[in-house]
């Protein structure tokens, strides 16, 4: 274990011990005390970062006139009756407990959607778990499927959780890198090159948080072909399948589960958070082939026994009359994210098309600087909020994140903040070659 500073918060090393990484703590001189329950921490929580994500938040929050392009929220209030049936719930006394897999009626409407959208039969009641959110589903399946020293292949740059989940089950993260000159697809070649005999999983999520890529059928298939020749498992985040645009909205979106030799060897994660605007409400679902699901439903029923009832209720109601919701927020992502991609691109910074989900991905290196000073310059000198690229994995170093799941006075305006920085950054640039 590395020694903790003479000043400053401890050090440890991240996930693949690349590089160090302080562990969060307010107070920046160490006790005795501190020092010696820091080393009671588990390997686990030492190992993993904080998030790089809700730093920038937080400096955010304590300054005027911040435009925050950073969190990955939808700024629309949940669909009136999604809300009503919530409240509904608890003024009928539904204030206990649920089944631990979710009610049954919510686990039949999600098997008819599924199967309705997608062609792919999921029986509620051993195949659907209903659980806190999609962060609880993916924690589930890593917990059911990882021992310690198994692999799991992640594509970087992705969400922040995936790597720590890993390391919280106990496994080893082996990323892949996704490049910018593949529209940020993972390759087969890419993947297969780090398979090893502990390789077990094969984590996926497209679209895709934060580079707004969508994966190809034919790519897909061809990662479904290696796939079953390693005779892999496979997680798939879907929580944006429903937000997706361009060529990408006109192809449909394509569920992992639908390709017939993947079926049986994926657990599918989707979630209510993100196209029903419901990240307070904590729902989410995982499908998986009975043995998987078998131990998903152990792990949760022991760590959180049911996900909140009310909110169960509401995402029935979600899914049986907010459809058109979802298409309208849909729709309005879609005329930002063409505003937002315009606007960088005339602002000097190439910015890779995204086809899904809230974000985009603009690559920031003509400002000459990386992406952490460019997120903090930003913010001190604009008072605009994005993300590091380099938070989402080693991929993102020379990007930032923005999301634009807010509104379009907002993105005008950082735009016109962005256009300003960048502009000043490579004047200083010239200045000083
Ligand atoms: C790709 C991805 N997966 C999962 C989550 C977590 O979603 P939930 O609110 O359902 O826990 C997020 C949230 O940002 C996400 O971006």
């Amino acid at each position: 274990m590395a020694a903790p500073a003479e000043e400053g918060p401890p050090r440890c090393p991240a996930t693949r011990g690349e590089r160090y990484i302080s562990v969060p703590s307010t107070d920046l001189r160490l006790t005795r005390m501190a020092v010696s329950l820091y080393e009671r921490l588990s390997e686990r929580a030492r190992t993993v970062p904080p998030s790089g994500i809700r730093r920038f938040f937080e400096i955010a929050a304590t300054m005027e006139n911040v435009i925050s392009l950073g969190i990955g929220e939808p700024d629309f209030v949940t669909p009136r009756p999604i809300i009503d049936a919530g409240i509904r719930s608890l003024e009928e006394g539904r204030t206990g407990y649920t089944s631990n897999a979710g009610i049954r009626e919510l686990r039949d409407a999600i098997s008819a959607e599924i199967r309705s959208r997608y062609g792919v039969g999921y029986d509620a009641g051993s195949e659907i778990l209903v659980t806190v959110g999609v962060s609880e589903a993916l924690q589930l399946a890593m917990l059911a499927l990882l021992d310690p020293g198994d692999e799991i292949l992640i594509p970087e740059p992705c969400f922040v959780s995936y790597g720590p989940a890993a390391v919280f089950a106990g496994g080893n993260v082996v990323y892949v890198p996704a490049r910018v000159e593949n529209d940020f697809q993972v390759t087969a070649a890419d993947i297969e090159s780090r398979i090893t005999e502990r390789t077990k999983v094969l984590f996926l999520s497209y679209p895709s948080n934060p580079t707004g890529a969508v994966l190809r059928r034919e790519t897909l298939e061809e990662i479904a072909e290696l796939v079953v020749r390693h005779d892999l498992l496979v997680l798939s985040d879907e929580i944006y399948d429903r937000l997706v645009y361009g060529d990408a909205h006109r192809a449909g979106h394509t569920c992992l589960p639908s390709i017939p030799a993947l079926r049986d060897r994926t657990v599918l994660l989707g979630g209510f958070s993100k196209s029903f605007a419901m990240t307070g409400w904590r729902i989410g679902y995982a499908c998986a082939p009975r043995p998987i699901y078998d131990a998903m439903y152990k792990a949760h029923q022991y760590i959180v026994m049911s996900a909140p009832t009310m909110a169960q209720w509401g995402a029935l109601e979600g899914l049986a009359s907010c459809q058109e919701d979802v298409e309208r927020m849909r729709l309005d992502y879609d005329a930002r994210r063409r505003v937002i991609v315009d606007g960088f691109r005339a602002a000097g910074l190439p910015t890779f098309e995204p086809e899904g989900a809230f974000y985009c991905f603009p690559d920031i290196r003509s400002t000459g600087l990386d992406s952490e000073t460019f997120a903090q310059r930003l913010l001190h000198e604009e008072h605009v909020a994005v993300v590091p690229g380099d938070a989402f994995g080693p991929s993102g170093a020379g990007y930032v994140r923005c999301s634009y799941a807010t509104s379009m006075e907002k993105i005008e305006e950082a735009i016109r903040r962005v256009a300003r920085f960048a502009e000043r950054c490579r004047a200083e640039t010239l200045a000083v070659g």
